[in-house]
């Protein structure tokens, strides 16, 4: 079933100039690209993409984190795009995600892990109206 999913290159991937070999990753596995900017968001913005997460001990870092610079935010989509962009990025933490994910392969810390996706269809469609509300 056609879906489509928000992904984050965080400000790491960016620093790093790991775009390009992420995002080869998503189009070599069959996933198209659907919108693709490179945006620095405030901290308003932050709070409402991890909204679940704001009361959380490890938020006011991760907030720091995503505000530190650019990030590329993207709109892919493809058959269970949801499900294939999460198998792509791997676990969470770097250091324990499976090597030939993305977080496997580039990422050696839990919160500098480079790539966020929707964790769900219903996830997918707040994010993305939050992040393209012309889509
Ligand atoms: P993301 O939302 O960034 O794609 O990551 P995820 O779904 O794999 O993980 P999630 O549970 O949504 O957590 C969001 C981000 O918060 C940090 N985190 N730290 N216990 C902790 O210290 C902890 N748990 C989560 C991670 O940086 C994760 O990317
Ligand atoms: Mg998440």
């Amino acid at each position: 079933m056609t879906q489509r999913t928000l992904v984050l290159f965080k400000p790491d991937a960016v620093r790093r100039g790991l775009v390009g070999n992420i995002l080869s990753r998503y189009e070599s596995k069959g996933l198209t690209i659907v919108a693709l900017e490179q945006r620095t968001i405030d901290a308003a913005v932050a709070d409402e993409h991890y909204y679940e997460h704001v009361e959380r001990d490890f938020y006011p870092p991760l907030r720091d984190f995503v505000t530190s610079g650019p990030l590329v935010a993207a709109v892919l989509e493809g058959d269970e795009a949801v499900e294939i962009v999460r198998a792509l990025n791997g676990a969470t933490d770097g250091r324990k995600a499976a090597p030939g994910s993305i977080r496997g392969d580039l990422s050696i810390s839990n919160r500098e892990n480079l790539v966020h996706g929707s964790d769900s269809p219903e996830s997918a469609a707040r994010e993305i109206k939050l992040w393209f509300p012309e889509l």
